[in-house]
């Protein structure tokens, strides 16, 4: 049987000579991309494991790489080719794909690496940059000074400065070639953002984070998470991201998940030489080993003793074969994890296999988001929370997998609770807060007529129910995801506690002065509960129900729609609708929403709990503005900014057309936005004196709005005229 990789994959075709440097982003799922990068040996999707290929050692042939796992692209390095006379030689002659038989994309390295473990090298700046250009390598790297973390501050600021300095002779030096600029900074956070702030000045194809060798081999994992934390955010959205010297499968899901792009490896063969096979979970030695961890097609059919028998070399390459296997596999599934958005999950999951990747988790999602801005330490976390936070879309498909009490942690989950507790406003004053606990949704075909029968009586009770992401008042019962959690009916049997409730009463600004905690499974009349619960207010057992009271109970849940949606003020929705009507479906549900003219101005979305404003709806949300037209960019901070009404985006005159055409609007066209724009809400698009041009979904943060020339930035609804 011959394997399936048998016979040769074609060779890359050049990418378009206009595109080639360019890295285009396809999805994301908060910090994580799916992207593409463009160069005269084809693209290059990421994220990507560069293998660490040593031209004088191969333990896995280059053109092998290419056949059978399907690399895209790889990475060696210039000083070692430089330095030897042969190797230099042939490389100057025949090109560096030739050299080491790889038709992909080679990335090169600087001799960086040699200095840090040798002390020195001999190279000059420029030399080893025009080194890189004479053989041919499709993304070459600067000499950047190594910053190892036992250096004093005063040492890595000088590498940091250092390698500054030599950004802007190195690019001119490679003559347009695609140039890597590392970002230093050792273990000093703000000398790590000063890095990447200097860096990003200048025109670098892609940026390595360096200096995180030495931490990793130590499994401080807690401290690499804290140089990401410090470096990506600073950096332009529109450059890739590469861990330089990461290539352990078992990170590949969190520093993914944080906005990593590529990776190089060179641990699939030194772990192959020390006879350790890697997991995604970790690192598990030969010797010993009954069975496979996992089986891979590189070890299918042998068994561990089998591999123990072999010659060294043999040895070596089967067990370097199992290790690109499995870091191809687990990049493989972390790309499928963004494409489904679920990277966050899988980085959770992992977390759970290795004490190291587990502490770091665990500051991830306990530490960082409490941090306030107490001290500059502090305000950076605080910040870098936020900085998750803003690429996350609080509505999304599907439902919450909830795990553990940890899945209340994701960043998507936070960002759907700030957005309730910021927007949700109650209408009316309603002294007395009562809580439905101990069953899953829907409620409303549990509770519905409870509710019904409470509000045909009183006004004085704000219903909420509980979930296990936090309260849901019940005008929003549908909302995704506090509705729409997959998990055990377990999670709802827990009698919510008190304090827990205040706390989240308060988040909403509820202070009421009586809560009752009621069970839906209560087997006696829950009615009957509540008449004794609030005897002041006379409530009654009878059945009566009439229009009004379930109308009353609509316009709350459009109000409340309106202020989590278009962020407008409940205030102005109340004076709006009151002589509103409903179109309802079959099952009673509202349809549309009519105001008292008969424009149809929105309709409640089924899928999420959401809303779609109609192009008639825009224009009225438009009216009510009275904020001044915004200018810039300004904004890196989730502001509470509340029911200001839908954030604008001024486009530029050239895209007018276009939009009033209700085509979408693409990045490069965009002028100023609101600060309170966020990914994935609804917008409203303004040419230059404020004049309604289009509505629709913001698609990507303030920042991507200002960094990113290519794709679309916001999606249109609707054109108008
Ligand atoms: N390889 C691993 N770490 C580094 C680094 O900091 N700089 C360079 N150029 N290469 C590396």
């Amino acid at each position: 049987m011959t394997n399936h990789w048998e016979g040769h994959r074609p060779e890359p075709e050049s990418c378009r000579e206009q595109d080639i440097g360019r890295f285009e982003i396809l999805h994301t799922d908060g910090r994580a991309r799916l992207g593409r990068i463009h160069t005269e040996h084809g693209l290059l999707h990421t994220p990507a494991l560069l293998p660490v290929v040593n031209p004088n050692i191969r333990t896995i042939e280059p053109r092998e790489m290419w056949d059978r796992w399907n690399i895209e692209g790889l990475i060696t390095n210039s000083y070692i080719i430089w330095k030897h006379d042969e190797l230099n030689q042939k490389a100057k002659q025949d090109g560096v794909h030739q050299l080491i038989n790889y038709p992909g994309v080679v990335v090169c390295d600087s001799g960086t690496f040699q200095s840090y473990i040798y002390g020195d090298v001999e190279v000059e700046v420029e030399e080893i940059i025009r080194f890189q250009k004479d053989i041919g390598v499709d993304i070459a790297t600067m000499l950047d000074v190594f910053t190892r973390p036992d250096m004093s501050r005063e040492e890595v600021k000088n590498g940091v400065e250092l390698t500054a300095e030599r950004a802007q002779p190195s690019l001119q030096a490679a003559e347009g070639m695609m140039v890597n600029g590392p970002i230093q900074g050792g273990l000093e956070w703000d000398l790590r953002e000063l890095s990447a702030t200097s860096m990003s000045e200048h025109g670098f194809a892609i940026h390595p984070i360096g200096g995180i060798v030495p931490i990793m081999e130590k499994q401080r994992y807690l401290e690499l998470l804290k140089v990401i934390l410090s470096t990506i955010p600073h950096l332009p959205q529109n450059r890739p991201v590469h861990l330089f010297g990461c290539g352990h499968p078992m990170l590949f899901p969190m520093t993914i998940a944080l906005g990593a792009d590529l990776f190089d490896s060179a641990a699939y063969a030194l772990f192959a030489r020390d006879n350790r096979l890697l997991t995604p979970w970790g690192t598990v030695k030969l010797e010993g080993l009954e069975h496979w961890p996992l089986t891979t097609p590189s070890l299918f059919g042998t068994t561990p003793e089998q591999v123990r028998a072999m010659d060294v070399d043999s040895r070596c390459k089967i067990l370097a074969e199992h290790n690109l296997d499995v870091s191809i596999a687990e990049l493989d599934r972390c790309r499928q994890a963004v494409r489904d958005g679920t990277i966050w999950e899988l980085a959770e999951a992992r977390s759970h296999q290795h004490p190291a990747l587990r502490e770091a988790f665990l500051w991830l999602i306990n530490t960082l988001p409490n941090r306030g801005e107490k001290s500059t330490d502090d305000n950076r976390w605080h910040n870098a929370w936020n900085w998750i936070l803003e690429a996350n879309v609080a509505q999304r498909g599907g439902g919450v997998r909830f795990i553990s009490q940890e899945s209340n942690c994701r960043p998507w989950v936070a960002v759907a609770r700030k957005l309730l507790h910021e927007r949700w406003k109650q209408t009316g004053e309603k002294k007395n807060v009562l809580i439905l606990h101990g069953r899953s949704g829907p409620w409303r075909e549990k509770v519905g007529t409870l509710v019904r029968r409470i509000r045909a009586q009183t006004r004085e009770i704000e219903i909420l129910v509980h979930t296990p992401i936090g309260l849901l008042p019940w005008a929003l019962e549908d909302l995704n995801p506090f509705a729409h959690i997959q998990g055990s009916s377990m999670l709802y049997r827990e009698v919510p506690e008190l304090e827990w409730c205040k706390t989240e009463l308060s988040r909403m600004n509820l202070k009421p002065e009586k809560i009752m905690l009621l069970d839906m499974k209560n087997k006696s009349d829950l009615m009957d509960s509540i008449i004794l619960e609030f005897p002041e207010l006379e409530l009654h057992n009878d059945h009566i129900q009439d229009e009004e009271e379930i109308r009353m109970i609509e316009i709350e849940q459009c109000i409340a729609r309106l202020a989590l949606f278009a962020n407008l003020d409940p205030d102005i929705a109340v004076q709006e609708l009151v002589d509103c009507s409903f179109i309802h479906s079959r099952t009673r549900r509202v349809k549309n929403i009519l105001l008292n003219d008969g424009m149809h101005i929105a309709s409640p979305r089924m899928r999420d709990g959401g809303l779609s404003m109609t192009a008639a709806g825009a224009k009225w949300l438009h009216s009510f503005r009275k904020e001044p037209l915004p200018e810039g960019f300004e904004n890196r901070k989730l502001e509470v900014n509340t029911h200001k009404g839908p954030p604008w985006v001024v486009i530029d005159s050239d895209a007018i057309p276009f939009v009033k055409d209700g085509r979408n609007v693409f990045h490069g066209f965009i002028k100023a936005v609101d600060s309170w724009l966020r990914l994935g809400t609804y917008c409203h698009v303004v040419d230059e004196n404020g004049e309604l041009i289009g509505h629709g979904t913001c698609m990507t943060t303030i920042v991507g709005m200002k960094d990113h020339n290519k794709g679309v930035a916001i999606k249109i609804r609707d054109g108008i005229k």
